[in-house]
């Protein structure tokens, strides 16, 4: 984006894909961001686009709403707090492409701001028949003289907004996706050894594509969070209640068998009986998990192992919480592997939606790790080197 910049885009329109897909508590009646990490990450590009005199259209999805208007998905809690950290009004246009919008870009002045409503709110956006998406990026085209993505969560997304836009108007990435693919590729090329991976979050079955390809280059991956019950049954232990995905069993044990003992499990876990704020806990070895019981946090011998990993390591990522952290009794594990990884000596990277909010919410300092990215899906298929389409389009020229 500093290249456009630098060409001049004072008075010009330009199309920002920000990922502003921030977690909502609306357990009050009202819609409450609990975790702002993504909106303040976007904040220097769309500064330095607005400093250069550019009038900002800035389009993102909140959620996944069903490709139709809907007030629970509304980016209106978004566009209130881009306007307080910004501190000049974001005004919020009444539909995504049509009228509201039109009307929304055509008021702005140059290095003014407004916010299309959630994208997902057209089908079209996420389809994946082309012609339907490139009509919906047509008319984002017709918003716009420029495209800038900075939605690194969103890469991995062959979506209207991110992808079938790029083709249609100059593009540029923003100084978010820059940074993300700086540190990113650290860890693809030749990370300083040791490399640890730690690895949680409730589904195995969306990480193993991401254990696979790690394997060969990692020395550790560390697997906690509700995703190790299936790779503690395919070790053969019992697992009470917790989530097991039990037609992944048989693959976690192949990758068991293939990793030697690159794979570390944890040695106890945090049982209770149900998932509540005054759970009764028990601390079990994972040889005895009870029947009636589930794992919701890894165990205080876990944690001590994977940061005895983590304290010889050079190089770390981590995504995905070691327990159900938002629940008091069950953030001991995702605290005790965030504080190891912010010890770390060397380059450590913290992916993903869910650690990132973790790191926030558990009051960590952030200054502490060396990169916390925005991307959680994105930065997983990014290691796993595999094409995402809205970088593959930006890399291929200017429209
Ligand atoms: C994320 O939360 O990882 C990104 O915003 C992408 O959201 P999605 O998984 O709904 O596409």
């Amino acid at each position: 984006v500093d290249e456009l910049i630098a060409e001049g885009v004072r008075g010009k329109r330009v199309f920002l894909r920000a990922d502003l897909n921030v977690p909502l508590d609306d357990t009050t009646g009202e819609r409450i961001i609990t975790d702002d990490g993504r909106i303040r990450a976007s904040l220097p590009t769309l500064q330095a686009l607005r400093d250069a005199g550019a009038r900002v259209v800035v389009a993102a999805h909140l959620g996944r709403p069903k490709g139709a208007p809907d007030d629970r998905y509304s980016l209106a809690p978004v566009a209130a707090r881009l306007a307080e950290l910004l501190e000049v009004p974001v005004p919020l246009a009444a539909d995504t492409a049509g009228p509201g919008a039109q009307a929304a870009v055509a008021a702005l002045s140059d290095g003014d701001v407004c916010l299309l409503e959630n994208v997902r709110f057209e089908a079209a956006e996420t389809s994946k028949d082309d012609d339907a998406r490139g009509a919906l990026a047509d008319r984002f085209a017709a918003l716009a003289d420029l495209f800038v993505d900075d939605a690194f969560g969103a890469v991995h997304r062959r979506h209207a907004s991110v992808y079938d836009v790029a083709t249609r108007l100059p593009h540029a990435a923003g100084r978010l996706v820059a940074r993300e693919l700086e540190v990113l590729t650290r860890l693809t090329g030749e990370p300083e050894r040791p490399y640890v991976v730690v690895l949680g979050g409730s589904k195995v079955s969306d990480k193993l594509a991401v254990i696979e390809s790690l394997l060969p280059t990692v020395d550790k991956l560390l697997v906690g969070g509700g995703m190790c019950f299936t790779f503690l049954a395919a070790q053969g232990h019992g697992v009470g209640d917790s989530l097991l995905e039990a037609d992944q069993v048989d693959t976690c044990r192949r990758l068991l068998a293939d990793a030697g003992d690159k794979i570390v499990l944890p040695v106890d876990v945090v049982c209770a009986e149900a998932l509540v704020a005054d759970a009764q806990v028990k601390v079990v070895p994972v040889q005895s998990i009870p029947d009636g019981l589930k794992g919701l946090d890894v165990g205080p011998h876990t944690v001590e192992l994977f940061a005895g990993h983590l304290a010889d390591a050079h190089t770390v990522f981590w995504n995905g919480p070691m327990g159900v952290f938002e629940l008091a009794p069950f953030t001991h594990g995702t605290r005790g592997v965030a504080q190891a990884v912010a010890a770390v000596v060397g380059l450590s990277v913290v992916g993903g939606g869910d650690s990132a909010a973790a790191v926030r919410q558990l009051g960590l300092d952030e200054d502490a790790y060396g990169h916390i990215s925005t991307g959680g899906g994105a930065s997983l298929e990014f290691l796993e080197g595999r094409e995402l389409p809205g970088l593959a389009v930006l890399a291929d020229g200017a429209a």
